[in-house]
């Protein structure tokens, strides 16, 4: 697996303003989109395209177009719909796969209560949205419920990650890859990123 980790300044500085105790939901919603947008452009930088002759102006002509796998996005309920529009901006052709997870109180395990994918997910590639990695438990149980589909290739999308969850993402699944805005220095005991941004879903859709 290879883990990308954002350097770009405006990814950087935009991150920096999402980190401010006080920022209004609509600011943080708006930066969440906004970063989600830079690392879509980072995520499919590798895409192959081939070549194609379309009619121009003046005659044909030679383009480039995206070969290969189609897309579809999949955001983890709730915060990961905070990401959708920035990537969706981007790559509006692509299908919605949604997924939703509880915690089992007595297991600690998570628990699927929502998965509506696309179809032919086995001949897309993914890209899952979630602000933050943190343990990986959501993430882990969402790439084996891709994998389960037939989905054989596979990106994450995060604005800020815990160096624990990207270890258990990186042993559990290297054909996986990464792509985040910030590694951040680690877990609270209440499984929170810090210094992280706080309750990610809370933020976006204003419930704190
Ligand atoms: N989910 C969040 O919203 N924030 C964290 O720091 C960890 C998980």
């Amino acid at each position: 697996m290879a883990v990308f980790v954002a350097d770009h300044p405006l990814i950087k500085h935009k991150l920096g303003l999402m980190r401010k105790h006080d920022i209004s939901t609509k600011n943080f919603r708006e930066l969440a989109s906004e970063v989600a947008r830079l690392l879509t452009y980072e995520a499919t930088k590798d895409l192959e395209t081939e070549k194609k002759t379309v009619q121009g102006w003046a005659g044909p002509v030679m383009v480039d177009v995206i070969k290969g796998k189609k897309i579809t996005v999949v955001p983890i309920l709730r915060a990961g719909l905070g990401m959708q529009d920035g990537v969706l901006d981007l790559i509006p052709g692509a299908k919605v796969s949604v997924v939703g997870f509880y915690r089992n109180e007595e297991t600690l395990q998570p628990v699927e209560y929502y998965v509506k994918l696309a179809k032919n997910i086995n001949k897309r590639m993914a890209l899952i949205l979630d602000p933050m990695l943190a343990t990986g438990g959501t993430l882990d149980a969402t790439i084996r419920c891709l994998k389960n589909a037939g989905c054989t290739s596979i990106r994450g999308l995060f604005l800020v990650a815990a160096p624990e969850g990207l270890k258990r993402i990186t042993e559990a699944h290297p054909d996986v890859d990464i792509y985040v805005a910030a590694v951040d220095e680690r877990l609270n005991e209440n499984g929170y990123i810090l210094p992280g941004l706080g309750d990610a879903g809370d933020k976006i859709f204003g419930t704190k």
